[in-house]
């Protein structure tokens, strides 16, 4: 099929590549020129495994292809996707601006009957909206389908390529054909393409990731009550992952979610509840409990260092609001530095991909290391903020030494709290007994 995808981000572009590996023409467009310019000349915007090599497969065989012109990729598709985001508004809402623009250039720009298929996360409602501003120039008949996404940034091509479900809002039996014959490919073990209405498809995304969130800030409240009652969440994670109806996975506390959709599509979800008079009590308390939670480390690092951190050191492992990502977007470590700075404690981070993103932010507050190992020099503590895989198995040896102190804080309960017991570690953690 020919398809484009307007948004190049860390959803678009996985979508172009991974569509364009299944056979189509994929067309990508984008309105920020220099990241288009890179991705022409073989260079990749972001962070994203496994992303480099699809792209560049696909692009060097002809299939996927990349411009600043909506308008050609747009005219022989039969399937549009729109991938731009939808940031949050003053009002906590989605702001629909970019999508409601690209769906009128789609309008002007149709040459056939086509799919406008909504990937962005987009209020309950707005395919109406989207509809209605395709249909003011359109010349030809289209049908809009919400197929929302579900990818992990740092898994994306795995969770596009083998997803637990696809899920298609459509309302028409073109829309539903072609769509369900588009994602074929990724679903022959077995796993569901669940076709609903519109309305419905656009409410799943913000309910699964509503409750993934709720998921994180209950874990997190319990971790903290742990560690006030002397309980390890680690046993308690366990023996209640174990239950069916649990499960095992999202029950790891941290120092609170962050990333560009958990902490907007919540707040989206109770902006939604407030404007048809529906009270997300719930919801409300997961974000509070998330802003409390990303106090946690400063916290913790007053317990291992005293009240006043004015003139310490400390030494950051991870910046990206998770690991495998380069996205700094309302990442924890954020809230943390500016707590920090205005302590006046100073703090040299690293980083495996993040730093690029994080020197655009931060600029010379805070010092940046080339290897986990020289972040420690001259540190009173190391902070672990984000789970990459490097930071899981150190040279405990050689942090002892390099730190001006052996203190550890982990926000990712990564150690053993017994090993760090026999290293003379002073280790604090997160729901666990401090060595
Ligand atoms: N990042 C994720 O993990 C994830 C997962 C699922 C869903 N989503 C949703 O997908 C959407 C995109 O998210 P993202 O993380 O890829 O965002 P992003 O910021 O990485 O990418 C958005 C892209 O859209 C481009 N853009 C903006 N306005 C445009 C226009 N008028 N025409 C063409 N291009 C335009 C921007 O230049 C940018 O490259 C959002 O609605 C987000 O909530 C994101």
């Amino acid at each position: 099929m020919n398809i484009s995808v307007i948004g190049t981000g860390y959803v678009g572009l996985v979508v172009g590549a991974c569509l364009a590996e299944t056979g189509n023409t994929v067309c990508c467009a984008d309105i920020d020129r220099q990241k288009i310019e890179r991705l022409k000349n073989g260079e990749m915007p972001i962070y994203e495994p496994g992303l480099d090599s699809l792209v560049e497969r696909n692009q060097k065989e002809g299939r996927l292809s990349f411009t600043t012109e909506l308008g050609d990729a747009i005219e022989g598709a039969e399937v549009v996707f729109i991938a731009v985001g939808t940031p949050q508004g003053e009002d906590g809402s989605a702001d629909l601006q970019h999508v409601l623009e690209v769906a009128a250039v789609i309008g002007r720009h149709m040459r056939r009957e086509m799919v406008v298929v909504t990937k962005s996360t987009v209020p309950v409602g707005s395919s109406a909206k989207i509809e209605k501003a395709v249909a003011t120039e359109a010349k030809f008949p289209f049908h809009v389908c919400s197929n929302p996404e579900f990818l992990k940034e740092g898994a994306a091509v795995d969770d596009f390529m083998k997803p637990d479900r696809v899920i298609l809002g459509v309302e028409s039996v073109h829309a539903r054909r072609v769509m369900t014959e588009l994602y074929a490919p990724f679903v022959r073990t077995g796993k569901p393409i669940v076709l609903m209405d519109i309305s419905s498809a656009e409410m799943t995304k913000y309910a699964a990731n509503g409750m993934l969130a709720a998921r994180i800030s209950f874990m997190n409240e319990i971790a903290n009550l742990c560690d006030k009652l002397g309980a390890n969440v680690d046993s308690v994670r366990k023996g209640i992952g174990s239950d069916s109806r649990i499960g095992q996975s999202f029950l790891f506390p941290g120092p609170g979610y962050g990333g560009s959709c958990f902490p907007k599509d919540v707040k989206a979800l109770v902006r939604m509840g407030a404007e048809r008079g529906v009270r997300l009590d719930v919801l409300a308390a997961v974000q509070s409990a998330n802003e409390r939670q990303k106090q946690i480390l400063l916290e913790k690092l007053r317990c291992a260092l005293g009240k006043d951190l004015h003139g310490k050191r400390v030494a950051l492992w991870g910046l990206a609001f998770k690991a495998g990502t380069d996205d700094m977007r309302e990442a924890p470590s954020l809230t943390l530095i500016d707590s920090l700075i205005s302590e006046g404690v100073s703090i040299c981070a690293h980083d495996p991909a993040a730093i690029g993103h994080a020197r655009g932010l931060l600029g010379n507050r805070i010092d940046y290391a080339e290897t986990n190992y020289e972040a420690l020099a001259g540190a009173d503590a190391l902070v672990v903020v984000t789970d990459w895989n490097e930071y899981r198995h150190p040279d405990f040896e050689r942090v002892k030494r390099t730190l001006k102190a052996p203190v550890i804080v982990d926000g990712r309960n990564l150690y053993d709290v017994e090993k760090m017991r026999e290293l003379g570690v002073r280790y604090y953690s997160i729901g666990r007994p401090s060595a």
